[in-house]
């Protein structure tokens, strides 16, 4: 059969392109482009060498973009209070493309390098499946042949050395890190210890906030329709989208050092920088409530917590996150107008907002003018709210006497 693999151009992958050969299978090798820090030429190269029979590299920055960060930014996605999802979402972005290549290659088979132990198994097998659903997966680092066979790092390398695989030479970071556009996060190895402290030079997309410059960057961002896809291009979105990244990692924004709860039901440590994720959270908070009813933000809020849950379990492709999705989306109609902002040492600071959706009234609120409001109105409703906190005074009285 024909199997299309989710290759990175790493030893791990190399090592399983070669193994699913061993194994009989023709190997297709497909490479997603989300804006990693990659040589995607160089990797090209190396799944030919070793005998691919097909080479996909695909640019999917711009879907990645419109498709899966704005939905994320609309909803102020972020997983148990801190983790804005950034390797999350990219899950079903990179394997949506790869069932449609299966698909159009006629491959029953997919294949991926994540372990057993992660979430990213279950974002990617449940995504293949919602939308190719007669697709086997063949997930290595879960079949005892091959990880009874390739017990560590050494025999990975081992194998590569027989099989020609050429063998990285730079000595490998001590953890385990995922990139794209939006982040990169940090796991394993070392960082297993939960109270080991990062060492400095792991972070490779902000700037230590201690060496930051010392003079702020200000900011102007435009929302509309809270920054849906319609509502611009991707090129142009895709470009605010940068230009954030660029200007918090600069400022040394959106670092976090959290223990989280894995799907699968185990803790563990991770560590992430999401510059431009950041900033856009902030002033999307911003403008959201500038412009959005108070019950509606109530309800839409939690949406975003279960939109949030959904997308870190894997569920993007489910009816209960495309009904979530389409609330939220339905949420952001009047989502717009111009958040100011500065940017310094490592946090954002709101300075000023406008908007022509605004639901704010000047007028009515001001303590200088009465605008149209009675306050004599508000002694009626506090007594009629206290009602019930008198009688819980006048029982709690009554009981204890008793
Ligand atoms: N724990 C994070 C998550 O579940 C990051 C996973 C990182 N994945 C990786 N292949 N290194 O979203
Ligand atoms: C992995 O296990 O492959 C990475 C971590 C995760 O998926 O949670």
């Amino acid at each position: 059969g024909t199997v299309v693999l989710a290759y990175s151009g790493g030893l791990d992958t190399s090592c399983i392109l070669a193994w699913l050969k061993e194994e009989g299978y023709d190997v297709i090798t497909y490479l997603a482009n989300i804006g990693q820090d990659e040589d995607f030429e160089s990797a090209r190269k190396k799944a030919e060498t070793l005998g691919a029979t097909k080479v996909f590299i695909e640019d999917l920055r711009a879907e990645f973009v419109q498709d899966f960060i704005w939905p994320a930014v609309q909803a102020n996605a972020v997983y148990e209070d801190r983790y804005l999802l950034g390797t999350a979402i990219a899950r079903p972005c990179i394997a949506q493309r790869q069932v449609e290549i299966a698909r159009q290659e006629g491959a029953q088979f997919v294949s991926h390098g994540a372990t057993g132990k992660g979430n990213d198994q279950i974002r990617f097998e449940l995504t293949c499946y919602a939308l190719y659903p007669e697709v086997q997966v063949i997930a290595p680092w879960r079949i005892p042949k091959f990880y009874n066979r390739f017990r560590g790092r050494t025999d990975l390398m081992e194998y590569a050395q027989k099989h020609g695989i050429p063998v990285p030479v730079t000595p490998r970071a001590p953890w385990s890190m995922d990139a794209n556009l939006m982040h990169i996060s940090y796991e394993s190895g070392i960082l297993e210890n939960p109270k080991c402290h990062a060492p400095g030079d792991l972070y490779l997309m902000t700037k230590n906030p201690e060496d930051s410059p010392n003079a702020r960057d200000l900011l102007e961002i435009e929302f509309k329709k809270g920054l849906s896809a319609s509502s611009m291009s991707p090129v142009d979105s895709s470009v605010i989208f940068c230009l954030c990244v660029f200007l918090r990692g600069k400022h040394g924004v959106g670092r976090i050092d959290i223990v989280e709860n894995r799907f699968i039901g185990m803790k563990s440590r991770g560590i992430y920088e999401t510059p431009g994720g950041t900033i856009l959270l902030q002033a999307h908070l911003d403008i959201e409530t500038f412009t959005m009813d108070k019950e509606v933000r109530k309800i839409k809020q939690g949406l975003g917590v279960k939109f949030s849950e959904l997308v870190y379990n894997g569920f993007w492709y489910s009816p209960e996150c495309d009904f979530v999705r389409q609330c939220i989306a339905k949420s952001q109609e009047n989502v717009e107008g111009k958040v100011q902002l500065s940017v310094f040492k490592g946090q954002v600071y709101i300075l000023g907002r406008e908007s022509p959706k605004s639901l704010y009234n000047e007028e009515l609120v001001s303590m200088d003018v009465q605008g149209d409001y009675d306050p004599c109105d508000a002694s009626g409703f506090i007594r009629v709210n206290a009602v019930r906190l008198r009688e819980h005074h006048r029982l709690q009285g009554f009981f204890n006497t008793k």
